[in-house]
């Protein structure tokens, strides 16, 4: 079966509130897929659907090709661990991991050795007559998501499941999670709203805003070719040129790519794009990253034509790059620089190179 979950033109409204509008999503199965978005846009929503919490106004949830849409949330495996993790405070470790096996009725023996089996998978042996309130925040967190892979799950539903840990244990978290998912080939539905979390432990990304799927693709689809501002600018900074596109013909290296011409602040610079339907005489969009721009030093001396004059208003520097921002010729473009140590800080008037592949909205 090529799809494990398939979400059919879900909509969802609370009062005049459309929490969720016509979306469509497929999910292979050991996948990990992340609904990316701002607050308010639907993420929960979509998972409270998945898990049979809500149900939808319209539309189907598939999983294993069976219309599970009505089933009740108990009999289609899709436990969710929350942001808040939601462990029962009056029982241990132990407890709480077995809690769901033991509503199943399944025979104590195998809930025994089950239970310290996924404890010891996460590194949680010697904790299992705890009680919550005696566990870190990590811990916790490693014991809501020992509860819930115990059950061996169709779908993990992860709601934000980080976002009570400080800043380096949630890295390491999510590589953790990332790991297990491998292991056990879990698909899994992952909610964050933190850009670099999603493209970071991504098989695909999907970007929501105000209930709608605006676009659905891999980290590197979403972040080099984003389809429209929104995702752009969600997914990092962004600098978007207006420019207006002079000549198009095909690239001669044979890799079916086209070079496109392009003026911008009375200059006319050149490109490498794919098939990305430019005409000329068009005014396009062009989207830099700031880490695509090279900023060089005022004397050095270059030779490319993809180079143009700015002057620096202001840097700082943050260890591994430094940030400018940079004006050229009245508009202000943010310019990451990588090479710091090599060249120091630059102030005053900066070259810049722009990349030989770009990418058009
Ligand atoms: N039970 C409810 N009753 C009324 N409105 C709701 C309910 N649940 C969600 N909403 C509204 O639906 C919209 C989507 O909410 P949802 O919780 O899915 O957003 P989210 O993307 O998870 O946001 P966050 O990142 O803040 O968790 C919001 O406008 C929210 O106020
Ligand atoms: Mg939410």
């Amino acid at each position: 079966m090529e799809h494990h979950l398939v979400l059919e033109d879900l909509c969802k409204s609370f009062g005049d509130v459309q929490a969720v509008k016509n979306l469509n999503l497929k999910i292979k199965k050991g996948e990990l897929i992340t609904l990316l978005g701002p607050s308010g846009c639907g993420k929960t929503t979509t998972m409270h659907i998945i898990a049979g919490f809500h149900l939808p106004d319209r539309g189907r949830v598939i999983l294993n090709g069976e219309d599970i849409t009505y089933l009740a949330p108990y009999k289609r495996n899709t436990p969710m661990v929350f942001q808040e993790y939601a462990l029962f405070p009056h029982l241990t470790v132990f407890e709480n991991v077995a809690y769901g096996m033991a509503i199943r009725k399944v025979p104590k023996n195998e809930i025994q050795e089950k239970v310290k089996d996924i404890l010891e998978q996460l590194g949680l042996p010697d904790i299992a007559t705890r009680f919550p309130n005696q566990l870190s925040g990590g811990q916790q967190q490693r014991v809501a998501l020992a509860r819930a892979l115990v059950l061996d799950p169709e779908v993990l539903l992860l709601d934000e499941p980080l976002s009570n840990l400080d800043a380096k244990l949630r890295i390491r978290v999510r590589y953790e999670i990332k790991q297990l998912q491998e292991k056990f080939n879990i698909t899994m539905v992952y909610v964050t709203h933190d850009q670099e979390e999603a493209l970071s432990i991504s098989d695909r990304v999907a970007v929501m805003n105000k209930g709608v799927l605006e676009q659905y693709g891999t980290p590197w689809e979403i972040y080099y070719k984003p389809k429209n501002k929104f995702v752009a600018e969600f997914v990092g900074e962004t600098n978007f040129l207006q420019v207006e596109i002079k000549e198009v013909r095909p690239s001669d290296d044979g890799t079916g790519a086209s070079v496109v011409d392009f003026l911008w602040q009375d200059r006319v610079f050149s490109t490498s794009v794919e098939d990305e339907g430019l005409s000329p005489g068009s005014t396009r969009t062009l989207l830099l990253r700031p880490e695509a721009i090279e900023p060089v030093g005022r004397d050095e001396e270059i030779t490319d034509e993809n180079t143009i004059s700015g002057k620096v208003i202001d840097s700082s520097f943050l260890g591994s790059i430094t940030r400018y921002r940079i004006d050229v010729g009245g508009e202000e473009i943010v310019v990451d620089d990588s090479k710091t140590k090599e060249h120091g800080v630059f102030r005053g008037e900066v070259k810049l190179k722009l990349p030989w592949n770009v990418h058009f909205l």
